[in-house]
């Protein structure tokens, strides 16, 4: 076990039904801290230091379980740091052919089935378990998502691994098993915001996306047409951009996402994605197992609910780096399928590294 680090758990509260959620707190002093909750495996915060080495939480959130029941909350469907699944994003048409059956999905969210559906895996209380191992402490989160829960077969065995470990990193990592063919494209939903100070926006945050291609949607959202070179256009995040200036530009796509609201194609090794915070000097790396990222910066946060400190979250407020397969991927044969057959064992793993400059 690593020197100093701390793993305890605590009662974050009872659903409105009457259930007991957890809260587990993984600490290496000085160096990052993450608190989860098994109510949708869940972050709820994580502090990581500045320059100065103060630390300061990076992540939206609620002080207490209460926040993430309020009604306002829950009706801006934003899924702040849950786990997302079985399939995050959207489905065109809301239904995907598997051989050859229609599996029709539920909708949720306005006309349509977004991350996982009704009941999403951000709505269940999963069983957990802490672990230590030699350089590393954590979380074990499992679940069990049955046949045709929110329209997809086959009965899967689910587990999410948290982790954090000396080196700053806060490791991320999904496994799943199934008994029938189905779709799976699990993501963390978390909203980063390196200042440490969750009541400003993240316009003055540089991006850093190592893609040379992301995936064009329509007016509504949903993915549409073939993947498209970055070249020339305000997708083209390779060398570090600043957000503010990016989200400035009137370019159709950002006015169809109301901002950055795309999957981007990843490379099979090497960091995928950094975003740095000048003023604190927070850096935080994204690397990835997984094919793509939805990079999404809260363009639909509308500052109807407050989080943490009494906060309202408003558009801008965070960036998300939802690694995961493409959306719409279920109907689509040009992009890496999220299909899972029974004797597969599905793996994904995130790595969020945390530095200073
Ligand atoms: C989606 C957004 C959505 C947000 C919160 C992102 O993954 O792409 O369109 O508003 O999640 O649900």
């Amino acid at each position: 076990m690593i020197s100093e680090c701390q793993i305890s758990s605590k009662s974050f509260g009872l659903t409105p039904d009457g259930q007991e959620v957890l809260l587990f707190t993984l600490e290496v002093p000085g160096v990052i801290k993450a608190s989860i909750m098994n109510l949708g495996a869940t972050l709820v915060s994580l502090f990581t230091p500045d320059r100065n080495g103060q630390m300061g939480d990076i992540v939206l959130g609620f002080d207490s379980l209460a926040g993430y029941f309020q009604e306002d909350y829950q009706q801006e469907y934003c899924y702040i740091g849950a786990t997302i699944g079985r399939v995050a994003g959207r489905t065109n048409h809301n239904q995907f052919i598997l051989d050859g059956k229609i599996h029709h999905l539920p909708i949720n969210q306005g006309d349509t089935h977004l991350h996982g559906g009704v009941s999403g895996w951000d709505r269940k209380l999963w069983e957990a378990e802490v672990f230590e191992e030699e350089n590393e402490i954590g979380v074990l989160f499992k679940l069990m998502s049955s046949n045709s829960e929110e329209g997809y077969p086959g009965n899967l065995t689910v587990s999410v691994r948290y982790s954090i470990n000396e080196n700053a990193e806060l490791k991320i990592s999904y496994e799943a098993i199934t008994d029938q063919a189905t779709i799976i494209n699990p993501t963390n939903h978390s909203y980063f915001n390196l200042s440490g100070d969750l009541s400003r926006d993240i316009l003055d945050h540089r991006l850093t996306i190592y893609a040379d291609r992301f995936l064009p949607i329509n007016a509504e959202g949903f993915p549409e047409g073939l993947l498209k070179e970055v070249d020339d256009s305000p997708f083209d995040l390779r060398n570090g951009e600043q957000l503010g200036a990016v989200l400035a530009d009137n370019h159709l796509q950002l006015i169809f996402g109301h901002g950055i609201d795309h999957s981007f194609e990843l490379k099979p090794s090497g960091i995928n994605a950094e975003v740095y915070h000048p003023k604190s000097g927070r850096k935080m790396t994204c690397t990835t197992t997984a094919p793509a990222v939805q990079v999404y910066t809260s363009n639909y946060l509308s500052g109807a609910f407050k989080g943490k400190g009494g906060v309202a979250f408003r558009r801008h407020a965070a960036i998300c780096l939802e690694t995961q397969g493409f959306p719409n991927a279920a109907n689509r044969e040009d992009l890496p399928s999220i299909r899972l057959n029974p004797g597969e064992l599905f793996q994904s793993e995130t790595i969020f590294k945390f530095t200073f400059e």
